[in-house]
């Protein structure tokens, strides 16, 4: 397989970020040395995205729904689940290109922080944010969130769609998550898992996942549900809900597809035969839906 079409420059390297920055002074703490694919051009992902880029599954609510829609119900109902009123501290693990951490800026008032160690998703975030007026609300920090020193108890949630499949310590993570919380804090995370322990064991090291995991990505695992629930459990989560939107990321990922052939030239002319490339990665990502894969919503609880 070839090699990825675009690497960003490596940025400062530093041991630690104690403070966050607001999203133009983005704190560059560690260059990705995973996970090629999110510091790809910006312009590609708004391709083939919705406008807000969001990259993980929608909610669709009806027939009729638009990419864009379902993208807009999915944050609602993240909102919805972690019971955000309004003006909370929200930390999102693995922001992309900040439609979570911008639209919760701009629809509630939180203050934000997005994590991710993919450098050009930071400089399109704080473009963006500049554009919106919600700057002084959405910082954003370089890095890998298992590496980062947060403040604990800072929080009031925290957010990671799609994220935490690049995660190699999935225990680490959710240690991580539960300590930056405030006391009644919640974490929510949607993910990709595999149906179960057993096909997880079965297709982990199919030719197609070793594809998508290290020709697209650099790293990621899908862990069955079961394991992100006992490794929530023993950080000390107490688990509040879990939703199976499975469904929701098969048709987010045929919209997905329709864009990416609606704009195969202009993909093309990034790079020659990347939309064959994204393609080839959706397909595959469609096809076990139900079989060999799910997709979650799970949200944990800091109770105590
Ligand atoms: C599938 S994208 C999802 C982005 C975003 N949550 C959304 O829904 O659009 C996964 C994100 O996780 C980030 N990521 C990967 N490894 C990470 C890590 N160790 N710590 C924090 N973020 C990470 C990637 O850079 C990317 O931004």
């Amino acid at each position: 397989m070839t090699a990825p079409v675009e690497q960003a420059e490596p940025v400062q390297h530093a041991e630690h970020a104690e403070h966050a920055e607001h999203a133009e002074h983005a704190e560059h703490v560690e260059y990705a040395d995973t996970n090629q694919h999110y510091d790809l051009d910006p312009e590609i992902f708004g391709r083939f995205l919705d406008p807000l880029r969001k990259y993980s599954s929608a909610l669709y609510t009806s027939e009729t729904d638009t990419l864009a829609e379902a993208q807009e119900h999915k944050l609602r109902f993240v909102a919805d689940r972690l019971g955000l009123r309004g003006g909370e501290r929200l930390l999102d693990v693995g922001c992309g290109w900040g439609s979570l951490i911008l639209f919760m800026a701009r629809e509630l008032g939180c203050d934000t922080l997005g994590v991710s160690p993919a450098p050009r998703q930071h400089d399109y975030i704080a473009r963006r944010a500049a554009e919106m007026g919600v700057s002084e609300r959405v910082r954003t920090l370089v890095g890998h969130f298992e590496r980062l020193d947060l403040p604990e108890r800072s929080f009031d949630a925290v957010t990671m769609l799609g994220s935490i499949v690049h995660m190699p310590d999935a225990d680490e993570v959710f240690r991580r998550a539960r300590a930056v919380l405030r006391r009644g804090g919640a974490l929510y995370v949607s993910e990709s898992c595999f149906r179960s322990d057993a096909t997880h064991a079965e297709f982990a090291r199919r030719a197609g996942t070793d594809f998508v995991r290290e020709d697209i990505f650099g790293w990621g695992d899908m862990r069955p549900l079961s394991a992100l629930v006992a490794s929530a459990e023993r950080a000390g989560f107490s688990i509040a809900s879990v939703d199976d939107l499975t469904g929701h990321y098969r048709r987010t990922i045929e919209d997905w597809l329709a864009n990416v052939d609606a704009s195969a030239a202009e993909l093309d002319a990034h790079a020659p035969g990347l939309a064959a490339k994204l393609r080839h990665y959706l397909e595959i990502a469609n096809a076990g839906w139900g079989y060999t894969t799910k997709h979650y919503a799970l949200v944990c609880k800091k109770s105590r």
